[in-house]
């Protein structure tokens, strides 16, 4: 039997359902001699240990027994209990655990990340993340960055490497955004209303500024651009955001809960403008050989692959000189914690295949 180690940062929605479809998959795994433990959890400040791998139990287990750590705590303890096979699951969004990589890729783990943070800070740590991981011998994979479990990273890497030359990605890369322009293009309702439902859905991040200021979708084009070896910055991304100046950082949350109606009037202008063969979509576009990334809201034909797309979906087109009259595109569910999960632990089956 072989045996994984994990060591799981993040245990919200991501993080804690990862734990229930690895204890859900066990029998299946042990069938085809794996056993994936988990003897470490962690959120920002706490962190469980239990040598044996935690148990259903897991939550009041947390309560009652986590207590404050350092990344140091957690390094000695793998390391005292004579742990191989090491993943570091980054199941957060947090910039300062992004920091503890090479720390934990220097003592023996692999790292599997769902967060966005360490593959679009400044091409500096980039590449000496990478520099790190090859010393080492050890992976990082990170497919859940852009499309949640869609197959977008590995095609586009698998296209890229063997000589394809990709020549534009475009597509709805914001799970979150495809809802709410989806469903404003179709319905007779304010964008104030379907933002809001947006939320209440979980949809969005809590403040829904963030998903409307293209930040996120700007970090993704970002990652895909940096695969394809084109050395640039996020601020090498031109952003349209969606956030009016008036509704910007300087107003609180509580007050743009508040003041939310006032978007209804631009987005209605936008839509009034729009003829009835086409539709509003948030759209990333990645032009490769003018190495020109852009993030804006386009009306686009209703008929077209983005403009038919529905619900949380994403769509990614891409063409290549292979694919150069119709795109291979790639289309699916591009957010929520099941299939983030599952993106984590295809990457966990991946790398364990290649693990004695
Ligand atoms: N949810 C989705 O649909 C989705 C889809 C694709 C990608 N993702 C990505 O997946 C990641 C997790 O998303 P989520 O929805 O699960 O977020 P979440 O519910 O907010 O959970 C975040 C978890 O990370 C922990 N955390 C924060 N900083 C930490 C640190 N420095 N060290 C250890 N743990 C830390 C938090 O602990 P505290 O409670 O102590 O803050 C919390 O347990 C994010 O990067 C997100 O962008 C999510």
């Amino acid at each position: 039997m072989k045996t994984i180690h994990i060591v799981l940062f993040g245990i919200g929605n991501v993080g804690s359902t990862l734990i229930q479809q690895i204890e859900t998959a066990q029998q299946h795994l042990e069938r085809n001699h794996l056993k994936i433990k988990i003897p470490v959890i962690a959120n920002s400040r706490l962190a469980f240990f239990k040598e044996e791998g935690i148990a259903n139990s897991w939550q009041t287990d947390f309560e009652a027994f986590s207590v404050p750590y350092k990344i140091s705590d957690i390094i000695r303890f793998v390391k005292e209990k004579g742990f191989n096979n090491l993943i570091a699951i980054d199941a957060t969004a947090s910039s300062s655990l992004v920091k503890n990589y090479i720390q934990l890729i220097e003592n023996g783990f692999h790292i599997i990340s769902a967060n966005k943070i360490a593959n679009s800070l400044h091409a500096e740590f980039y590449n000496h993340l990478r520099l790190v991981l090859k010393k080492h011998n050890k992976q990082f994979l990170y497919e859940t960055n852009v499309g949640a479990a869609l197959p977008i990273i590995e095609t586009i890497k698998s296209l890229h490497n063997s000589g394809d030359q990709i020549q534009t990605i475009k597509g709805v890369f914001s799970g979150s955004l495809s809802y709410v322009f989806n469903t404003f293009s179709d319905a007779d309702i304010p964008f104030s209303k379907v933002l809001n439902q947006a939320t209440e859905l979980g949809l969005t991040e809590p403040d829904a500024r963030e998903d409307l200021s293209g930040k996120d979708v700007a970090r993704k084009l970002l990652i895909l651009a940096r695969e394809l070896d084109l050395n640039l910055e996020l601020q090498d991304v031109s952003i349209k955001s969606l956030v009016p100046k008036q509704l910007n950082g300087k107003t609180t949350l509580s007050q743009f809960k508040k003041r939310i109606k006032e978007l209804d009037k631009p987005f209605n202008e936008i839509k009034d403008v729009q003829s009835k063969n086409n539709v509003l979509r948030y759209v990333g576009s990645l032009d490769v050989s003018n190495k020109k990334l852009e993030v804006k809201l386009e009306h686009v034909k209703r008929a077209s692959t983005l403009g038919q797309l529905k619900g949380t979906d994403n769509v990614f087109e891409i063409f290549t000189e292979t694919y150069n009259k119709q795109p291979l595109v790639i289309k699916g569910s591009g957010a929520g914690k099941e299939v983030t999960a599952r993106g984590l632990f295809s990457e966990i089956i991946k790398i364990s295949t290649q693990l004695s």
